[in-house]
């Protein structure tokens, strides 16, 4: 195969959730771009609307296949849609997420002792409930598929510690460890399965912090790149992995931060300003 070749995905059925807007629709339009087919997922179809048309205007098919991952069947309910007008499925990223949130949307960044368990369900419902009944589903329909990939969009927070993002850690952990799990007990079906942890990343999810230039500074203060990722960078990672370049790839959790994650021991002697959130 020529290198070329090895990233393109012609033909491929594709479903990709949290595809209305940040990471999810730069993936659905990277794998558009790539030549692959695609059922889009997420609550606001309006938005998705207007992914699709971005699909179409790259010249590939794309329908819609809304759903809540707050209500336990929609996980199952979009996999089998997208199987149905895709009449198959050959990749699958499952990018929808949440942070908690306060009632006005804004991220609620509070220490574990001072949350409520409400707030730990919600995100543990949508992020890892939902990761694992959609994962059930799309099962049968990948292991049909002679060139099948599941991406999961985890998280740097599933790999490293996060105080007051308890919750979204652990369930962001949660799918680095599903995606462990399932990659051995699906190699023989043909399936590689391996989870995508972007760093800070420019979307909806992290405005609040964009917006605050001293919450901005003191986070891209630890990442070694020294900026945010754009949504592209994690989408061009998450067709790596879908692509017949990464045919032997598999079980693996690809971290893409700016050097996040790295330990330096403070050698590097990067200053970092004091925290905005000393006290919280
Ligand atoms: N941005 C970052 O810095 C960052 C870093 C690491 C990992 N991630 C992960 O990357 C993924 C995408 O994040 P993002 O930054 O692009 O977030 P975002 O801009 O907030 O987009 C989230 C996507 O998920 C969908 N979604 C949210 N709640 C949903 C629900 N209950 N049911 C179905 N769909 C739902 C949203 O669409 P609707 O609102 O229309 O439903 C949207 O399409 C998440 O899994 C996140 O944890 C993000």
């Amino acid at each position: 195969m020529h290198t070329t070749e090895a990233f393109r995905l012609d033909g491929a059925r594709a479903l990709v959730t949290g595809a209305s807007r940040g990471i999810g629709r730069a993936v659905a339009l990277a794998l558009a771009d790539a030549g692959a087919d695609l059922a889009l997922s997420a609550r606001t179809e309006a938005a998705l609307k207007d992914t699709a048309a971005e699909v179409v205007h790259r010249g590939r098919a794309a329908y819609l296949v809304p759903g809540d991952f707050a209500e336990p069947a929609a996980a199952g309910r979009v996999v089998d849609a997208a199987a149905d007008v895709l009449g198959g499925l050959d990749v699958v990223v499952h990018n929808a997420g949440v942070l908690p949130t306060r009632p006005d949307g804004t991220p609620l960044l509070v220490p574990l002792p001072r949350s409520a368990q409400d707030d730990w369900e919600h995100v543990v419902t949508v992020n890892l409930d939902a990761t694992a009944a959609l994962c059930r589903h799309a099962h049968r329909h990948l292991a049909a598929s002679p060139r099948a990939s599941l991406v999961l969009m985890s998280s740097v927070a599933g790999v490293m510690g996060a105080p007051m993002m308890e919750a979204y850690a652990a369930t962001k952990a949660g799918q680095v460890s599903l995606a462990r799990s399932l990659a051995v007990g699906w190699a023989r079906d043909g399936v590689r399965v391996n989870a995508l942890c972007p760093g800070w990343t420019r979307t909806d999810m992290t405005a609040f912090a964009q917006r605050s230039a001293p919450v901005s500074d003191w986070l891209t203060a630890h990442v070694p790149l020294g900026r945010w990722a754009e949504p592209e960078e994690a989408a061009w990672a998450a067709l790596y992995l879908a692509a017949p370049a990464a045919g032997y790839l598999t079980g693996q959790a690809l971290v893409v931060d700016g050097g996040l994650s790295v330990p330096d021991g403070g050698l590097a002697g990067i200053p970092k300003p004091p925290s905005p959130f000393a006290g919280v």
